[in-house]
Order: structure tokens, then sequence, then C-alpha cells
């Protein structure tokens, strides 16, 4: 049994997420963890939501609400709709937390204390009228370019040039459209990160030897690139204020850190979050999952991230800089699972326009289990991935409907019908039975080794096939037309098929937890189950004859054309 730290990146607070986000972090860490906890091991799944920086100020500003009021609602928001989508979360914590706060400054104070953070002075536009210093994103301004005139301070919008907030035509402020901006000095913390270049570099060719390509590359070309001292501290309202023993000036000054410098920061905070909510005589350690190098501590855990490949820098080379400068042993990351992008119908997935699908959204339509099991058949792992209701119906449909559902309703309909609520008994397995059972093991094993191997696309293929070869069993055996000639023939080609259920019902979990749930149900069973062993798939005799069991209502239902017609409407369909 392995002690597994699971992480997955964490959403911003600024509305709920699309399909794309649930791809490439939260859902495959939770068919990891999902799985791992099935195979007997320790697992904690740990998320939260990234409270701070300018995104969380502007939206709680057009939400007219005060910003510590949005991310409260957010936080509850966002969660209820992964609750809604199974994620299995051990903790769901918050970047704001006083924990997260706490162990921030502390690592700046160690930072500081080790010679690698220093204070530096910057110029940057202040605006006389919100009497503040404004961050790129609060400047606003016509696009020295292309003309664009709701340009931002860091990038436009329009032809997505990187910018200057001082490269703007007539610059005013986002906060309150003032037009009276200066030009001032001021004292910003600098993290030395050049220093850290060895060290961080010395790491990534150790650790990263065992990470994907996706992962390693980004983190070796940012290397390459050079790792240059940054800004860590911002002049906005929210976010972790800079700790006033060490930097008084700048306290009072209203600074608070960066988003990027406590998000990270805040994977350790939220199992903090987790370890404090602990129940009456409960014991949580937070830090023997993150401190520590011997075996009882974090040195006995094994790291994995879940990520999209634009956050890659941040997890193998910036948050690893900063653990190293601690001069403490902070557990760092043992696997990066990193990830393309999921595009819809080619294109990004759009609010402002209308295009592709949130979350919320998509659980209104249907359940979660239809998403989750489209999403992992379809990860964007090798390669960019794209959406359409076309490719997502077919794989529902063909997959889930057929393949699975058709399965479990036909044994179990069939099989009530002529012998009642109970497993029938029948002849003794046979040559056909023998020979399913050495598939069913192949096959189970296939599976594993791709959820071993983190590679969720396969896995889902895997599973499918799993799926099918209860289907091509059925059709070899026809029960009815062997209950014309040999009810007892057909009763065990019928017992044989409710033990593929029951087999399905175990392995399904990671991916379609709650089909799994509907499929243990069948034969009694609440709790999510361990993992099925060789010789059990082999004999495929965990139900005995005369068991009772259940049919439940149909697992899936199809998507029709008039469905998709109305699912491109509303939520658009391919680009004009
Ligand atoms: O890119 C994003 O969505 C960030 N909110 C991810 C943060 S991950 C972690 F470091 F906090
Ligand atoms: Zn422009």
């Amino acid at each position: 049994m392995t002690r597994h730290l699971i992480t997955s990146a964490l959403p911003y607070i600024n509305g709920i997420k699309h399909l794309g986000n649930m791809v490439g972090s939260m859902l495959p860490a939770d068919v990891y963890a999902r799985y791992l906890r099935q195979r007997g091991h320790d697992v904690l799944y740990i998320c939260a939501t990234d409270e701070h920086g300018t995104p969380a100020e502007l939206a709680a500003k057009a939400a007219g609400l005060p910003v510590a009021e949005f991310c409260a609602r957010a936080h509850d928001a966002q969660k209820a709709v992964y609750d809604g989508f199974g994620l299995s979360f051990d903790y769901f914590g918050r970047t704001s937390s006083a924990q997260n706060i706490e162990i921030t400054q502390h690592f700046a104070r160690q930072l500081k204390a080790n010679g690698f953070i220093e204070e530096r002075s910057t110029r940057q536009v202040y605006s006389l009228a919100d009497e503040r210093f404004l961050p790129d994103r609060y400047i606003v301004g016509t696009c020295p370019f292309c003309g664009y005139e709701a340009a931002r301070g860091d990038q436009c919008e329009n032809c997505t040039r990187v910018l200057d907030p001082t490269d703007l035509l007539n610059p005013r402020s986002a906060v309150s459209g003032s037009t009276e901006l200066e030009v001032r000095e001021t004292t910003h913390l600098f993290l030395l990160q050049s220093k850290l270049e060895g060290e961080v570099e010395a790491f990534v060719a150790e650790a990263g030897k065992e990470w994907p390509v996706l992962a390693s590359s980004i983190a070796r070309k940012w290397l390459t690139e050079g790792l240059h001292d940054r800004a860590i501290t911002r002049d906005l309202e929210w976010g972790v204020p800079v700790p006033a023993d060490v930097w008084p000036e700048l306290a009072a000054e209203g600074k608070v850190f960066y988003v990027w410098f406590d998000a990270p920061i805040g994977y350790i905070g939220a199992t903090k979050e987790w370890a404090d909510a602990a129940g009456a005589g409960e014991e949580r350690d937070w830090r023997s999952w993150w401190y520590g190098t011997d075996e009882d501590a974090a040195g006995g855990v094994r790291y994995t991230e879940f990520m999209a490949k634009d956050n890659v820098p941040f997890h193998t080379v910036m948050f690893p800089a900063t653990e190293l400068g601690t001069r403490e042993p902070w557990k760092k990351v043992d696997y990066v699972k990193a990830f393309n992008w999921l595009t819809y119908y080619g294109g990004k997935f759009s609010t402002s326009q209308n295009r592709g699908i949130f979350i919320d959204d998509a659980l209104e339509l249907l359940p979660a289990d239809y998403w989750r099991y489209f999403l992992m058949a379809s990860a964007p792992e090798s390669d960019d991935a794209s959406f359409s209701w076309e490719h997502f119906s077919a794989i529902v449909n063909k997959d889930l409907a057929d393949t699975l559902g058709n399965f479990v309703n036909r044994v179990l309909t069939f099989s009530r019908k002529r012998f009642g609520d109970e497993v029938p008994g029948g002849h003794a397995a046979g040559e056909a039975e023998a020979r399913l059972g050495a598939e069913v093991a192949r096959l189970l094993a296939e599976y594993e080794e791709h959820l071993d191997a983190l590679q969720f696309r396969k896995a889902a293929f895997a599973l499918r096939a799993l799926w099918s070869a209860g289907n091509s069993y059925l059709e070899e055996k026809a029960p009815w037309l062997e209950i014309k000639s040999d009810p007892e023939a057909a009763a065990l080609t019928l017992r044989t098929a409710m033990n593929l259920i029951r087999l399905y019902a175990v392995v399904s979990e990671p991916i379609i937890p709650a089909t799994a749930q509907v499929m243990r149900s069948v034969f009694g069973t609440v709790a999510a189950d361990r993992w099925v062993t060789a010789e059990q798939a082999i004999a495929l005799d965990t139900v005995p004859a005369g068991a009772p069991f259940t049919v439940p209502p149909v697992l899936f239902a199809k998507i029709t054309e008039d469905d998709l017609v109305a699912y491109r409407e509303r939520f658009g369909g391919a680009e004009e």
C-alpha cells in the first residue's frame, strides 16, 4: 500500500468551469484517485478554488459584490457542480483560507531568511482618482497595433499582442474609468529564482525522467530560457497580505502576494483545511503528506499532479523553486500528468460567444457519467481533441447505451422472465466460460496497465473492450435459443453474464461511479468494492446461483437526432 497524494490544478474562482477545464485536471485526477482507493491504497485527493488575483476582483465588481462575499458564493457554486459531477475530493478548499494565508506567509519568511526574496523599486501606473496603483489588467486603452479600444494593460484581446500598460493609447482605469493616471515608483518583492536555477534544473533532470513528454519538454524549455527573478507582490485589496513582521512598510501599503505565488501553496493550505476539519477522535496529519523525508512523513508519499499544459511551467519549475528556496523538506511533485486542449469544434470554448459547454449546463442536460465516460474516451493526451455533439452522441449511443446499458438490461430482464428473481443455477461452467474468463482477465490486466500509467483514453477503451466481451459471449451462447433446447445451458449463460455485470460494477467505478453504484445495487451491494483479482476475473463466480437480484431502469438513454438539433442550437455547433 502506497500513500498517494493527488492534486488537480485549482480552478479560478471567477465562474463555473467548462468541459475543457474538467477533462484536463479534475476528472482524470478523480478517476485515478477512485482507482487507487479501490486497489487499497491510502489516497488523499485535494483541490480548492484559486481565489486571488485580478480576475477575482474584477468578477466581484461585475457581480456588484464585495470580493470576499463573491468568492464565498462562487466557491459554494463550484463545489456543488463538482459534487454533481461525482468528483471524490477528500477536501475542496480555498486559497483564501486562513490556513493558506498562514502557510504562504511562512514560505515567504523562509525564502527571505534564505536570501531568495528582495525588495526592488519598480515603476507602475498610479490612478489619482482611485488612489491606488493599477495592476496591468486594471488599465485599459487603445491598442497601438490594431486600434482595439478595450485592450488591457497586459495584452490586447483582439490581436493577442502582449503589451506593457505604457504602450496603450488613451489609457484609463478599469476601476473608475478615470484618465488621471501617472507613472510612480513603488517597491515590490522579487523572488530570486535565478539563484535557484541550478537546483531546479537538478530537480527536473531527476524527477522529470519519469514525467510524460508533454510535461518534461515544457519544463526543460522554460529552464533553457533561464529562470528569471519575478515580482511576487501586487497592489490589490484581495490576496495574501505581505507579513508585517518582515516587511512592515510594504504591509502598511497593503501589498499582497501575486496569485501564482499563493495558488500552488494552496495545495498545502487545503490539506491543512482538511486536517482542521477532522471530526472528534479522527486523526488527520496534514504534515505527514507534505513535510519531512522519512518514510512516515512525506518521504513515503507519491505525489501526482494533474493539469492542462499551460500550467506546467508553474508546477514543474516555479513551485519547486519556491519549495526548494525554503530550505525545508516540502514534498515535491513525483509525477506531472499534463493535458492538451479540448476544443469545441476545433475552436476555443468561448463564454462570450455562447460556444462550448459549461459544467452546470452539461449536468442539466445529462447525468455526469455520460460526460465522464465521453471525456475520458476523448482525453486530449497525445494531442488536442475536439468536442462535437455528433462525436459525443456516437460515443454515448454506441459504448454506453448499446455496449454496456443494453447488455445489462437484456441479461437481467431475460433471466427474470425465464427464471424469476434469483440468479439461475444450470450447468457447471464449460469451455466457453473458460475462454471468456481468460479473455476478461487479459482485458482487465490491460485496463489496469493503462490506469497505472495514467493513460486515460486507452483505459476507457480497455473498459469498453471488457463490456464488449460480454456482448460477444452473449451472441455466441444465444441464451434466447438455448432456452428452447436446454434451459440449464441458458441458465449457465445468464448466471455467467450476471457475474460479468458484477465485475463491471467494480471496474467501471473509476470512470462512471454513479452507474457502477446502480450495477452494484442489482445484487444488493451498496459500498464501493475493492478491485477484482485476476482469479476472480477468470472464475466469474462471485455471484452464486440463488442470489436475489433486481432489474434497474435502463442505464443510458440514447441521444436522438432531435436532441442533437436542440443541443447544437443551444450551445452553438460548427462555426459558420
Ligand atoms: O490556470 C488556472 O486555472 C489556475 N487557477 C491554476 C492554478 S493551479 C495551482 F497552482 F494553484
Ligand atoms: Zn491589438
